[in-house]
């Protein structure tokens, strides 16, 4: 039994969740033995339970083998105090299950080569896996705050900081993810600078001793922003640390043509794992049925790759994927002229007929 709590969040959160929903529903009329729970998350929590991550969600979160999960976010929320703000609900799961290691392919397909915003020769073929560290970092560290210095003048300030375990552990995943692919890693750090990140390269250097078949490199990470627009190609695996995969997750994704075709996935130790799309709740096309549910159901690959360890139907649901970019249809954030424009809920019945 395949045990899934849906989270479905808040803005496009819903939509984009009900389309994946689908595809876990086709396979379950082909006889796989899923099991689907729903609860409420970030802005949905808040109103439900004045918490952005209410008690049930995360027991029956911690209940499940997989998590899937929409967006959270609106602007109803922004003026909340931060501990109700929707994002403290994606923190504090991602925390509470231990889930420290967030995979962020960029793939680009073939088909939307020319959606990118840079030379289709540059991008062509592109194939990254950005290993992101999930819940360390300056996004956790203590101590944090607003406080009065002697002067009297207010300094907000926050920790940085990095564990030897934090920074082994992710290494060792990333290793584990280079061997099945280029065996190519480039570990991503600020060591010029910050203390933390000589320390990260440290041990990062001190686990590759035990996967001599890998080609690690460093590089800092602004050269990094720089070469991810420069030469992408020459990247197979990225690992970094949690606010630097943050940032250059997000401009990866543009490489491909649209954040709104990328999955990611948020494994623990025992690969249970949370799988999400990496755009956010994008509150402004809510409700319009126009928003791309392809990177949620890519998710659901992901959930069926590294969760279930089924490969078979991992690569079912990409290759379903794949045929509806080749029949030419297209959600508007990957429209182009030639294509034929659908809904996001046309779009999810179209990779539900190409299962
Ligand atoms: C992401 C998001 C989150 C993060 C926010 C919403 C807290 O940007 O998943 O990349 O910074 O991790
Ligand atoms: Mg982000």
């Amino acid at each position: 039994m395949m045990k899934i709590a849906v989270l479905p969040g808040d803005g496009i959160g819903p939509e984009i969740v009900a389309q994946a929903a689908k595809v876990l529903e086709a396979l379950r009329g082909d006889g796989l033995k899923i099991e689907m729970e729903y609860a409420h998350i970030g802005g949905a929590g808040y109103d439900a339970a004045q918490d952005p991550l209410p008690e049930a969600t995360l027991k029956l979160a911690q209940a499940s083998d997989a998590v899937l999960l929409g967006a959270v976010g609106g602007y109803q929320y922004d003026t909340l105090p931060r501990p109700m703000r929707p994002e403290q609900g994606l923190l504090r799961i991602r925390k509470g299950l231990g889930l420290f290691a967030n995979l962020r392919p960029a793939l680009v397909y073939p088909e939307l080569v020319n959606a990118s915003s840079l030379k289709p020769e540059l991008v062509s073929g592109l194939d990254i896996m950005i290993l992101r560290e999930l819940t360390g970092d300056i996004y956790f560290g203590q101590p944090r705050g607003i406080r009065e210095l002697p002067n009297g003048e207010r300094q907000g300030f926050d920790t940085m900081h990095y564990s030897e375990s934090e920074v082994r552990r992710v290494a060792h995943v990333g290793f584990g993810i280079a061997m099945k692919r280029n065996k190519k890693m480039c570990s991503v750090d600020k060591a010029n600078v910050l203390d933390t990140s000589m320390f990260w390269r440290e041990i990062v250097t001190e686990v590759a001793k035990e996967y001599p078949a890998v080609e690690l490199s460093h590089m800092y990470v602004d050269n990094a922003a720089m070469q991810l627009v420069r030469a992408p190609k020459q990247f197979d695996v990225i690992l970094t640390g949690n606010i630097f995969g943050d940032i250059l997750s997000d401009e990866a994704s543009m490489l491909t043509g649209s954040i709104g075709m990328l999955p990611s996935a948020s494994l623990d130790a025992d690969n249970k794992g949370l799988y999400e799309p990496c755009h956010g709740s994008a509150p402004d096309i809510a409700g319009k049925d126009i928003a791309n549910p392809l990177a949620t159901i890519l998710s659901v690959a992901m959930m069926m790759r590294y969760t279930f360890a089924r490969e078979d139907i991992a690569q079912r649901i990409e290759g379903a994927v794949r045929k509806v970019l080749q029949q030419g249809l297209r959600t508007g954030d990957i429209y182009e002229s030639g294509m034929q424009k659908i809904g996001t809920a046309a779009m999810g019945d179209a990779v539900v007929a190409a299962l």
